[in-house]
């Protein structure tokens, strides 16, 4: 059991990229006493995503490497942490298709790292107590691409076999079997969640919606992968941080947990849904947004179809998601078209504007 929230200590990783900073709000939301947000700040991972929170007294940023044992060792010396949710990751299945180490090194070799500590750290309070130590919760987060690809019907169950097709996907399905294993092997209290794609404020502007809404606001061609019918399902990423709150504080113990939106859509149709708003709140002076959709070279290995079934979350932890996708897409164009200043600083990180993700024989 996990003190109370108000008695609590959660160290977060990747708390400053796209979905950790929506957990942190949620942690603040429910007032937990300290979060420690673990976050390198690579190109993904902005302090200006977390402006108002770094304002919430029990908030504290660690600007550490989860690549870098000794430094992670430290931390959790310091400040023996109750629970960790574990976010930072590389995460842009383009990138690990043109320079697949850095997701080894950070999603695997990191996740290596971060259990290695909380076992470390689970030994010496089991030690240094005469009483049994309560062991560190260990909440690791992932995605559904670990499952692989369905055909046009069929759901990812949690006992789905992995069938990971990207280095990204590969590197994360890797992680969440060595969370595994140090549950099985070391008595690590570790959970798991899977969820399916994310989309909301704050998200880094090389993915795809994101993607499209600066496209087609900036008059340029807005690039659809092949024929664009492949299917993603789409969770509002405030839904997802609250789910993830609920696993990492009431999941049962080396169980793990799908969590979807319900919200299925070709990208095509996504596309086509957020040209249609756009020529609602900023028509263009000639034509309709959906004259700029482009097709271009499709992915390699591109998975056709990804889809959830999240009926253990919602049943044994009683989740369910607030947003449909209509109304979540409103709300995130809506941001997108209020936070241009914070698109153009993040934005600015960005390496490379050329098409990344080809990827072909070296
Ligand atoms: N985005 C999605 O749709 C989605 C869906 C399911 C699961 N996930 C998983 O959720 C997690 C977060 O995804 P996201 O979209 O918010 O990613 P993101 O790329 O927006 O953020 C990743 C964060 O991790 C930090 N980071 C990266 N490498 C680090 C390192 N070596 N040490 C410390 N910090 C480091 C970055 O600075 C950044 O702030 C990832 O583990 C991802 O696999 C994402």
């Amino acid at each position: 059991m996990l003190p109370e929230p108000n008695q609590c200590c959660v160290m977060v990783t990747g708390g400053a990229g796209f979905i950790g900073s929506a957990v942190i709000r949620q942690l603040i939301a429910d007032q937990y006493a300290a979060i420690i947000n673990v976050d390198v700040l690579t190109y993904a991972g902005n302090e200006s995503t977390l402006t108002k929170e770094s304002a919430y007294p029990g908030y504290r940023h660690e600007r550490t490497d989860i690549r870098d044992a000794g430094a992670i060792r430290e931390l959790l010396d310091c400040y023996h942490p109750d629970a960790i949710m574990h976010l930072a990751a590389e995460s842009h299945v383009d990138r690990s298709i043109d320079g697949p180490g850095d997701f080894i090194n950070t999603n695997i070799h990191g996740t290596y790292n971060l259990l290695e500590a909380v076992r470390a750290e689970d030994e010496r309070r089991a030690t240094e107590s005469d009483a049994p130590a309560a062991r560190i919760r260990f909440h690791h987060i992932s995605t559904d691409e670990v499952f692989g690809s369905l055909g046009a019907t069929g759901l990812f169950h949690e006992d789905s076999s992995y069938q990971p097709n990207s280095p990204y996907s590969a590197s994360k399905a890797a992680s969440d079997h060595l969370v595994r294993a140090w549950g099985e092997t070391f008595g690590i209290n570790a959970v798991v969640s899977n969820c399916s794609n994310n989309y909301g404020p704050y998200q880094y502007p090389e993915k795809l919606i994101p993607v499209v809404i600066h496209q087609a606001m900036a008059g340029n061609p807005i690039p659809v992968y092949g024929k664009g019918d492949n299917i993603r399902d789409w969770l509002f990423v405030d839904d997802h941080a609250r789910a993830l709150v609920m696993v990492m504080s009431r999941g049962q113990s080396g169980r793990t947990y799908n969590i979807g939106g319900d919200a299925e859509r070709t990208n095509l149709e996504v596309v086509e849904t957020i040209c249609r708003e756009l020529d609602e709140i900023s028509p263009r002076t000639e034509g309709r947004y959906s004259d700029l959709i482009t097709f271009v070279k499709d992915r390699p290995g591109h998975d056709f179809r990804y889809a959830i079934d999240a009926s253990r979350i919602k049943n044994e932890l009683g989740w369910q998601p607030q947003e449909r996708f209509e109304t979540g897409i409103q709300r995130t164009i809506e941001w997108y078209l209020n936070n241009q200043q914070w698109v153009e600083e993040v934005g600015g990180k960005q390496s490379s504007s050329i098409r990344l993700g080809l990827g072909g024989p070296r």
